[in-house]
């Protein structure tokens, strides 16, 4: 049995420690909104906050957590930067179809929790790894830096 902190909530589940950290969020706690897309550390989809830090959550073992915090798209509107990327992203109405943007979400609410004020090679950076289908990535860089300013 392993014990994690989700969004504020003790969790203890039966998973093999080699388990990906997404199929405990979807598969045994049943937090659906982070997404699996690609399943390799290539689309952002599935993108958490452990610690703060944004991680492709299909590929990191749930063993690797131990103490750490983790946060879903479930309970990153209670975080100040979180709360502000929500925010923005409902009033410049940057979503499309939806299946990228938890993952979106999650990553631009961690690099603003690090760095108030992006530039835009800084945005590019930090979202690089989030990909689009529907192609919303001008929205998003604008929903972002909409967001810094009420950081
Ligand atoms: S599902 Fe994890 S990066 Fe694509
Ligand atoms: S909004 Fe459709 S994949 Fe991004």
């Amino acid at each position: 049995m392993t014990t994690l902190n989700i969004n504020g909530e003790t969790h203890t589940v039966d998973a093999p420690p080699d388990m990906p950290l997404l199929w405990v969020l979807r598969d045994l706690v049943g937090l659906t909104g982070t997404k699996f897309g690609c399943g390799i550390a290539q689309c952002g989809a599935c993108t958490v906050h452990v610690d703060g830090v944004a991680v492709r959550s299909c590929v990191f073992p749930t063993a690797a957590v131990g103490e750490r915090k983790i946060v879903t798209i479930e309970a990153v509107g209670a975080t100040p930067t979180g709360q502000k990327v929500q925010q923005a992203w409902r009033e410049l109405d940057v979503v499309q179809c939806g299946y990228c943007q938890s993952g979106q979400v999650m990553s631009a609410a961690s690099l603003l929790a690090r760095n108030p004020n992006p530039s835009d090679a800084d945005i590019d950076a930090a979202m690089a790894g989030n990909i689009c289908r529907c192609g919303t990535y001008h929205r998003v860089r604008a929903a972002i830096k909409q967001a810094a300013k009420g950081a």
